[in-house]
């Protein structure tokens, strides 16, 4: 057997202890060599994960011999980690939303492509299976070319985005609270779009292939600190129009709802995670549907943490969340956020 991945991990809050270190622990071929992060658990995590080390200092993880990093910190955190991690030759699983910043965003993929190393943000919906049909579906143009796109997105995270994180715990069955101030603060980067937009534009521009050109938009906070609505109208480079569409208050205990509708040349393909159903329908009268299990629709995220040391390994070959994705996604949703703050105006989202 070959040696195994040595990991460190930055960010050792709600999401890394809920959902990443119980499955690298879980692996005989992930060695967790260190944890850092800030706070009085840190030991405590560190014992119960089995990580060789904690400390406070990013440089000290960064200095004991790593092949990769799992980075779970507040959003504004993660390019200048996940930039030093690459500098490194590291490989990273870096939260989503990437970057806050269009810019940042693309750094990373140059930094990626120069380190040559595995880089993928876990968005769990980009790992199902019946989202995989989906792309398999549009690779092999059953609809033509895209003409209009849909993507929607709601959630039931309204104590969340509204600086109430505990109002999450009873649904995700977790012990530890996040910071408010990572969901919540608008410095860091909280609020609906960039903490939940992200999931449903990074399915859509990973199943199509599209580049957003221009978006014109709207949020709206509703007495809360940061957007709890976003609205967009967005131009792709393809000359395809679109809708983006995002809501933070569903009903506690709803399904999340992620809703991409694409109209082509010779068809629609309409994926719906609330409803589970994956629809082809052509404009030659073929129709098809993607038998999901029941279930399969609501979120989980055990395929992307997995998929990501399988890759390193070479066990796994498909990444459905590089780079390249999540740099699309964060540059529409800069874009989307500027437009708003400029009372709604048409912007460019790249040159
Ligand atoms: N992919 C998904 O489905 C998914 C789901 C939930 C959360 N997330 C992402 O995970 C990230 C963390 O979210 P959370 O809810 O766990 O937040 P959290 O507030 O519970 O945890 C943040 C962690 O970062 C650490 N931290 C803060 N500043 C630091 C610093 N300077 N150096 C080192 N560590 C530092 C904190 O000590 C804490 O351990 C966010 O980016 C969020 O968007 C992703």
């Amino acid at each position: 057997m070959t040696a195994p991945v040595r990991l460190g991990a930055i960010g050792a809050g709600w999401w890394a202890t809920s959902n990443h270190f119980p499955l690298f622990a879980a692996r005989d071929d992930v060695e967790l060599v260190g944890v850092c992060g800030l706070g009085p658990d840190l030991p405590a995590i560190r014992d119960r994960f089995g990580f060789g080390f904690a400390t406070e200092s990013a440089d000290e993880l960064f200095d004991a011999g790593l092949d990769a990093v799992v980075i779970t910190t507040p959003h504004d955190l993660h390019h200048p980690l996940a930039a030093r991690a690459l500098d490194r030759g590291l490989h990273v699983l870096c939260e989503k939303p990437m970057t806050l910043h269009a810019a940042e965003a693309w750094d990373l993929a140059a930094r990626a492509e120069r380190a040559g190393t595995v880089f993928l943000v876990p968005y769990g919906w980009n790992y199902k299976p019946f989202t995989v049909a989906a792309k398999r579906m549009l690779e092999a143009g059953r609809i033509g070319e895209i003409q209009y796109a849909l993507c929607h997105m709601a959630s039931p995270t309204r104590g969340l985005f509204g600086s109430d994180p505990t109002h999450m715990l009873e649904r995700w069955n977790s012990e530890t609270a996040p910071d408010p101030t990572t969901w919540s603060s608008p410095a860091r980067g909280g609020g609906y779009a960039h903490g939940q937009v992200t999931h449903s534009s990074a399915l859509l521009f990973w199943l199509t292939g599209l580049r957003a050109a221009t978006v014109a938009g709207r949020v709206m906070d509703a007495g809360a600190p940061v957007d709890l609505f976003d609205a967009g109208v967005v131009r792709f480079d393809n000359g395809a129009l679109g809708s983006l569409s995002g809501a933070a208050t569903l009903a506690d205990g709803d399904k999340y709802q992620v809703d991409i509708r694409l109209f082509g040349t010779e068809g629609v393909l309409m994926i719906d995670v609330e409803r589970e159903r994956v629809t082809l329908s052509r404009y030659d009268g073929e129709r098809e549907e993607v038998a999901i299990a029941e279930g399969e629709g609501e979120y989980e995220c055990l395929e992307p943490p997995a998929r990501f040391i399988d890759l390193i390994t070479g066990a796994a070959t498909e990444n459905n969340s590089g780079v390249d994705v999540a740099a699309r996604s964060v540059e529409l949703i800069e874009a989307l956020l500027r437009s708003s703050a400029a009372g709604g105006a048409e912007i460019r989202v790249h040159d």
